[in-house]
Order: structure tokens, then sequence, then C-alpha cells
């Protein structure tokens, strides 16, 4: 029997983040060589030296394309929750498909896109309506990919699901918008990240 081959390189999006670093560790037990491009090089590195960081620099491509290189998968979560007054949803949506672009100049496998419920161009919602866009491009751009689209995250670092429950825990009354009826089926963060792993190669 043959010597196996070396490890491939998966490359994920914010490692040190939230669902990346549920992914990260996932590629990591699965024997991959996993490589983050993150906004945050210099936080705490949960993986010591297991995971190789490099910039989530949109503004120069090379270094892009250098850092993608040779990737059989690059697991996309690359997104921002809310506008803020110096940082919309608008430059997310460059910002992705110039990652994109990147990706398929690297020729870079398959992508795996961390979307939403329900992207729609005709959400009255930016958030979803940019979803939407973003999917389309990546149809479009020929790379083999899959696209997830949970509904909400929830696990230890989240933020949203443990303060509503934190809310129930310490208050005896607690607002819901409307009648209340509506459903949502959220996803425990491991599991979603176990989701886009198997869709990798
Ligand atoms: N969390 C949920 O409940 C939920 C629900 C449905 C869909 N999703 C989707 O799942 C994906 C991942 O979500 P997540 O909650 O795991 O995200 P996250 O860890 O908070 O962030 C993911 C990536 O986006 C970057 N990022 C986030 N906010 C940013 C900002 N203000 N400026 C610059 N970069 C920023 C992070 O940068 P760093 O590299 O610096 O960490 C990281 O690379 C997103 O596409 C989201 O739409 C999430």
């Amino acid at each position: 029997m043959g010597q196996p081959g070396p490890p491939e390189l998966h490359v994920v999006t914010g490692a040190f983040g939230f669902s990346g670093k549920y992914i990260a560790a996932r590629l990591l037990k699965a024997g991959h060589r996993v490589r983050t491009l993150t906004n945050s090089p210099t936080r705490a590195n949960p993986f010591g030296g297991a995971v190789d960081a490099r910039p989530l620099c949109f503004d120069d491509k090379a270094a892009l394309v250098e850092s993608l290189a040779g990737a059989a998968v690059l697991y996309n979560t690359y997104w921002v929750r809310f506008n803020h007054a110096d940082f919309k949803h608008s430059i997310a949506v460059e910002n992705t498909l110039k990652l994109f672009h990147a990706a398929k100049e690297a020729g870079v496998g398959r992508i795996v896109h961390i979307s939403i419920t329900n992207p729609s161009v005709e959400s009255p919602l930016e958030y979803f309506r940019s979803k939407a866009r973003l999917e389309r491009a990546l149809a479009d751009s020929g790379l083999p990919h899959t696209i997830l689209r949970p509904a909400v995250l929830f696990g230890k670092e989240d933020i949203l699901v443990n303060n509503i429950a934190w809310c129930l825990r310490k208050f005896p009354v607690f607002g819901v918008f409307g009648d209340g009826r509506y459903e949502l089926q959220p996803i425990h963060v491991d599991d979603l990240a176990g989701l886009a792993v198997d869709a990798g190669p």
C-alpha cells in the first residue's frame, strides 16, 4: 500500500469567530491542513499553531489569491450582522464578491457558503436581499459550491439565543413581536459545522 498523500488544504474565514471556529475544529479533526482568513489576525488563536492565519485583505487581490492557492475547499462565513455607521452590508457584499473572484483565480476546488434562510432579492430587509445577491453571484461564478441556509445558530458563544434565554430565566414577562405564533428552526453551531464539512469534497 502506498503512503497517504499530504493533507488537503481547507480554508475557512473567521476561524476565531463563531461558526468558523467550529468548522475549523471539525476540519482539523478530519485531518485536513487548515488556514483561516480573518479580519482579526491578532486575536487569540484557540488552535495555536494548528491553524495558519492570514488577513482577509480584500483590497490586495494578489495576496488573497495566494492565500487561497491550492485549497480544496473554502468555507465562507464572512458577513456583517448589522449596518454600522462605518460598515454596511453593501461593503460586505462587495468584499464577498472579491473573495469569490480570488477563489476562482486561485483554483479553489469548492466553496461552501453560509447564507441565511429565505434569501430573496424581493426582501424588504437588506440582509436577506444581499444574501440572495451573493447566492446568485456564486451560482453564476461556475465554481463548484454548496450553500447552507441556517435560520439562527445557537451554541456557547452565541449572543442572541443565550441573551433571550437569560431574560426568560430572570424576568417574569418577555415581549415578542406580532402574535408570537411564528416558527423558527435554530441549529446548533456545531451541527452547522458538520454539514459544512460534509459538503466539502
Ligand atoms: N449567527 C447566526 O445566528 C446566523 C444565523 C443565520 C445565518 N448566519 C450566517 O452564518 C455566517 C456566519 O455567522 P457567524 O455568526 O458565525 O459570524 P461571525 O463569526 O460573527 O463572523 C464571520 C466572519 O465575518 C467577519 N465579520 C463579522 N462582523 C464583521 C465586521 N463588523 N467587520 C468585519 N468583519 C466582520 C468575521 O471577522 P473575523 O475574522 O475578524 O472574526 C468573520 O470572518 C454568516 O454568513 C451569517 O449570515 C448566522
